[in-house]
């Protein structure tokens, strides 16, 4: 089997604000990059924000100017599934939907013959055992090289990367993963696949219990922010964070947690779900919590 060192192309499907940071570390760790979405404009916002974010390195010092072109070079955007074919890792990176992952992970078993070739996810919620189903229907055996890969947003800032291992996924894919996620500059650690895994079983009913405290009264968002920036020096309170991730992001892994642990205390907050209703996502559609056109 290949090792992570040799890993020469990764294919990454999705190019929002997840897939696109995935498909930057990728290049600049030396690392071949296919930057794979169906539409085209997504693509062309990726690519910007990759010459911003690698000037703005060569611009502090953290980067050669050199090394900076060399990684942009290394990324193709394409909308063409088939330009996929030559890589030998995949990192899944699209909408968070369940019935969308099992249509690309059925097409990827089935792009993807080489038993080699790891089938990740970046899913932050949905099953790895569910999608690692979804390839085993695609091809006999894909579902051992399924394994959740669940980096954190920004991708180039933060350290972490949660490898979640499904039932089917084998010692050897979830080996690999930790090497390549090294190699990729990130500190990963382990998680088994339960709804939420560990990171937004413990960060989303957090967030929730901020939007009940908002909805009973007991203090205000930028009170509520403040107390756990200067208190817990977490870099964003709750709010600033939900806004930053979707609200309906939000709603969803509470609904996934919910559902995925049998268990009422992790339903969304009425206040949070009333906010996605009338529109306010957060950060994306310019308001959340807070307004972000002022
Ligand atoms: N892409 C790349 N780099 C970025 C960036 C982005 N989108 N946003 C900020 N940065 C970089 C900046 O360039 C800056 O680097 P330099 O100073 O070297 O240029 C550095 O990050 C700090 O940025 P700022 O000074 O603008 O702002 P800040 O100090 O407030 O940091 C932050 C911004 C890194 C986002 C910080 O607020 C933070 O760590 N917030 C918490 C983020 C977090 O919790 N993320 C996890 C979300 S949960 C998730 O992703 C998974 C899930 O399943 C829901």
């Amino acid at each position: 089997m290949p090792t992570a060192d040799t890993v020469n192309t990764i294919a990454v499907l999705g190019a929002g604000q997840m897939g696109g940071g995935i498909a930057q570390i990728a290049a600049t760790s030396g690392i071949d990059a296919i930057c794979y979405d169906v539409q085209q404009a997504s693509l062309d916002k990726a690519k910007a924000l990759h010459e911003k974010l690698m000037a703005r390195a060569v611009e502090k010092g953290r980067m050669e100017r050199g090394d900076a072109d060399s990684a942009l070079q290394r990324i193709v955007y394409t909308t063409n599934w088939d330009d996929m074919g030559e890589a030998d890792w995949v990192v899944e990176a699209a909408t968070e939907r369940a019935d969308l992952k099992h249509e690309i992970f059925v097409k990827l078993a089935q792009t993807f013959e080489n038993p080699s070739v790891v089938l990740a996810t970046n899913t932050s919620s949905i099953s790895i055992t569910q999608i690692g189903a979804s390839a085993e229907s695609g091809r006999s055996g894909a579902g051992e090289r399924v394994i959740g890969m669940h980096f954190f947003n920004p991708v180039p800032v933060m350290k972490l990367v949660e490898v979640i291992k499904g039932l089917t996924t084998t010692e050897d894919v979830t080996q690999r993963t930790i090497d390549l996620a090294v190699r990729m500059g990130k500190d990963p650690h382990a998680a088994n696949d339960r709804a939420g895994f560990v990171s937004n079983r413990v960060l989303m009913p957090m967030i929730n219990e901020a939007f009940y405290a908002w909805m009973e009264g007991v203090s205000e968002p930028e009170d509520i922010d403040a107390i756990m920036t200067k208190g817990m020096a977490h870099p964003m309170g709750p709010f600033r964070l939900a806004d930053f991730i979707g609200l309906d992001t939000c709603v969803h892994i509470m609904d996934v947690l919910a559902e995925g642990l049998n268990n009422d205390r992790y339903r969304a907050c009425p206040l949070l779900k009333n906010l996605v209703t009338a529109g306010r996502l957060g950060n994306k559609t310019g308001r959340g919590v807070f307004d972000y056109a002022k």
